[in-house]
């Protein structure tokens, strides 16, 4: 089965979230379920450094339709994005579509904001034209390889199952579409001004189409016109078919409850492993527990904590958004130190949240560990040093850490939602008893909740013998790619058949 995978992230190269992870992990664990899967991916700089194309192959040019398909302002004709087959050095044995146009593409930094923090003013063309991309490859666009699925992810990819239905003009079209939601809280939104731009009927400007609120929704595009849709966590799913986490779109979602499911992620275990992770000076496993100690001893040296074993170390990595309930950690500093606890926070985004932890750090000189900014290895040092990782999030469509922590016998405590609820099992004596317990989880999203959680989560840790099982319990938990991959592939042969 041939699989188009379009996304406009891909970890090592570009990342900002957990969808350059997927990007990375789920097209490899797909080939390995015998699917052929090629990724489209816009043009970064990133990407372009890494990029070899395969020798003799031509350049593929989108069509120009007249009314139908991006159509940029007069300056930019010069620059239209074309297509080029080749290799990224990251994944040599995968074929890979830059979508490559200087004027849209070639930007240093994150991918959809300025440096100022703000989307870049020309976002609506730039993602019209990966979705437009998408389309034309799944229409047929390479003569030497139809997809039978394009598979979409999150709302940069939203117009292509709308792009390919107009294409078609009327006859089925060659590939079957799925989108992907990793966060339905990042929606594309744009002027209506921008609808001319993307080359569609203006009759799709309506409630049925891609108007959200007089605005362009590509994520209601998405969510509308792909044939399947799915999320990366089974309660995910459900919650987003509710008012209080379907962002406005929970109405066009329960519509299409029936063409919708939840797909837990996965992790790779190549990069995330105690045994043998790069970052770490000493390795440990589920039989050497012992030996995190040095990884602790390593993130307190790192984040200039004090270096004291018995220290309770509660470790973030996030980005500081309104998403991951940080202002709760925030709130319960104080709980933290005065039992005895540290904390060490990696993240950026808000900047009132980075100026209230840098202040914390400030106050309490060695108990709390604050690095701001975007760092692969001091996120690993945090994951594998902490004893417990903290996921507040007010919602988590899958959320990855928490997993990561599982598998260093850092204890996940968590508010249980969406994919944290699907992940990870609160201590009580029940679940202690029949050790199926891997952390902590509070239910009432509120300062108090979390504090309850972790009073827990102290009263437990002196229990050595208790901790160290649940630690053991956590290690040994797979998330494979694997499995969601088989979940992918059964999928694909579900549309490809009704196709
Ligand atoms: P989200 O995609 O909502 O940010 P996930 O938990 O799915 O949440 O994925 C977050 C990914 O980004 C993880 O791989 C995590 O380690 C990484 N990450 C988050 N913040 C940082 C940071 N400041 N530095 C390095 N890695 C980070
Ligand atoms: C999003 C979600 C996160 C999920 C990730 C990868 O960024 O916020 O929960 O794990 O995508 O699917």
């Amino acid at each position: 089965m041939r699989i188009l995978y379009v996304c406009s992230e891909l970890f090592p190269l570009l990342k900002t979230g957990g969808l350059a992870d997927v990007s990375a992990a789920l097209p490899p664990a797909l080939r390995l379920a015998g699917c052929d899967v090629r990724i489209l991916i816009p043009a970064y700089p990133a990407l372009e450094s890494a990029f070899q194309a395969l020798a003799g192959q031509p350049q593929l040019h989108l069509p120009q339709l007249n009314g139908l398909g991006p159509q940029p302002a007069q300056q930019s004709t010069d620059c239209l994005p074309y297509l080029m087959l080749g290799q990224l050095s990251t994944d040599p044995t995968a074929h890979c579509y830059l979508l490559r146009s200087p004027a849209l593409f070639e930007r240093e930094g994150n991918p959809y904001l300025d440096s100022k923090g703000q989307p870049w003013p020309d976002n609506a063309i730039r993602f019209a034209f990966l979705g437009w991309a998408a389309a034309c490859l799944g229409q047929g666009l390479d003569d030497a390889w139809q997809p039978d699925i394009v598979h979409c992810h999150d709302w940069h990819t939203g117009l292509a199952p709308i792009y390919m239905r107009e294409l078609a003009a009327g006859d089925p079209p060659k590939a079957a579409t799925i989108f992907t939601v990793h966060n339905l809280a990042y929606q594309g939104l744009f002027p209506r001004s921008d609808f001319d731009q993307l080359g569609l009927a203006p009759d799709l400007f309506s409630m049925d189409g891609l108007e959200f609120h007089d605005q362009v929704s590509f994520m209601k595009a998405g969510l509308q016109f792909a044939q399947q849709l799915t999320t990366v966590s089974p309660s995910y799913a459900q919650e987003i078919l509710t008012p209080e986490q379907g962002m406005g779109l929970d109405g066009l979602l329960r519509n299409r409850a029936h063409a919708l499911c939840g797909i837990l992620n996965g992790v790779d275990y190549n990069v995330w492993s105690p045994e043998h992770d790069a970052v770490l000076m000493h390795h440990y496993d589920v039989d050497s527990l012992e030996k995190k100690a040095h990884a602790k001893a390593q993130l307190q040296t790192r984040l200039n904590l004090q270096e004291r074993q018995g220290a309770m170390i509660f470790g973030v990595v996030s980005r500081l958004s309104e998403q991951k309930g940080l202002h709760l950690v925030h709130a319960v500093i104080d709980q933290i130190v005065q039992g005895g606890g540290q904390l060490a926070l990696l993240g950026s985004g808000d900047p009132d949240l980075e100026r209230a932890f840098l202040l914390a750090a400030d106050e309490y000189p060695g108990q709390v560990g604050v690095f701001i900014g975007y760092h692969e290895d001091m996120a690993h040092t945090i994951i594998a040093g902490s004893d417990v990782i903290l996921l507040p999030s007010r919602f988590e469509p899958c959320g990855l850490t928490q997993l990561y922590g599982l598998r260093y016998g850092t204890l996940p405590l968590v508010h249980r939602v969406g994919g944290l609820a699907d992940t990870v099992v609160d201590a009580t004596d029940t679940t202690l008893r029949d050790n199926t317990a891997s952390g902590f989880v509070f239910g009432d999203f509120s300062v108090m909740g979390l504090q309850d959680a972790l009073t827990s989560a102290f009263a437990m840790k002196p229990r050595a013998q208790i901790w160290r099982s649940v630690q053991q319990h956590a290690m040994r938990l797979r998330f494979d790619w694997t499995v969601a991959a088989q979940s992918y592939l059964a999928l694909y042969r579900k549309v490809a058949m009704r196709s």
